[in-house]
């Protein structure tokens, strides 16, 4: 049978460390490549770990060559530092990883990007989401998925006071009526959804709301 490579970017990350574990379980990909800023120690016959300079995607002359790539990275206001900051991890390193690993010969993109993203929002986060989600679907891919997660469930390493505060009020929200779209998502069901959708064989650009990926 023949097999995919599969290039992930946030893979030490909630929903990137899920998904890699899924990507290397998975048959239909023969290689699973994690671009890293530092080594995870992640140990398989699968995996490459390839460190990068994040700042310096938009040179790059040796990018690997995959055919789907899985961009799960992200930070926050609060750990970037500044709005530039983020912005630079939120924006400018996946828009570069896209273009990259297109001029690679990559045929298909799934990109993690957040429920409220739109390019008009009045919120700062949403809006960079939102350009993102512009810009990379102009980009010339076979098939782009865009994975629009509500508040992230799953344990993490650290303590992030102000998604525990919107988790503990979102988790009251019934899963039913006008609110239940808000409802937070475990990291792995995300993860899961994205291996079920790399199975379809799609043209074009594709959303998934957080409420499908629930029900997938
Ligand atoms: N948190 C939520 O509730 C929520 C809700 C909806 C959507 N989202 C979005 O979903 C995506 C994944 O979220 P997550 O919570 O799984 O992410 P996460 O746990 O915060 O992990 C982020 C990933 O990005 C990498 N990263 C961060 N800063 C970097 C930098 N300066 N240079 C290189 N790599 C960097 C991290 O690598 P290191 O390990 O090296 O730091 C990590 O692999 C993000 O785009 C996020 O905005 C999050």
């Amino acid at each position: 049978m023949e097999t995919k490579t599969a290039i992930i970017a946030g893979a030490s990350g909630l929903i990137g460390r899920s998904l890699t574990q899924q990507l290397l379980k998975s048959n239909d990909y023969g290689q699973v490549i994690a671009l890293v800023r530092k080594p995870m120690g992640l140990q398989h016959d699968k995996l490459s770990e390839v460190t990068v300079d994040f700042d310096g995607l938009e040179n790059i002359q040796d990018f690997p060559k995959g055919d789907d790539i899985f961009c799960c990275l992200g930070s926050t206001m609060k750990k970037a530092g500044s709005k530039e900051a983020f912005y630079k991890v939120d924006f400018t390193y996946p828009y570069e990883l896209a273009k990259a690993a297109l001029s690679a010969g990559a045929d298909r993109f799934f990109l993690v990007s957040a429920m409220g993203a739109k390019l008009k929002s009045r919120y700062f986060y949403n809006r960079v989401k939102g350009e993102l989600e512009d810009k990379i679907s102009f980009l010339n891919y076979r098939t782009i998925y865009i994975f629009k997660p509500a508040l992230l469930r799953g344990k993490r390493g650290e303590s992030r006071p102000g998604e525990s505060f919107a988790k503990a009020i979102t988790t009251i929200i019934p899963f039913f009526g006008p609110w239940k779209k808000y409802h937070p998502i475990h990291a792995d069901k995300v993860a899961d959804s994205m291996m079920k959708v790399a199975q379809q064989e799609d043209k074009g650009c594709y959303f998934y709301q957080s409420e499908i990926m629930r029900k997938m």
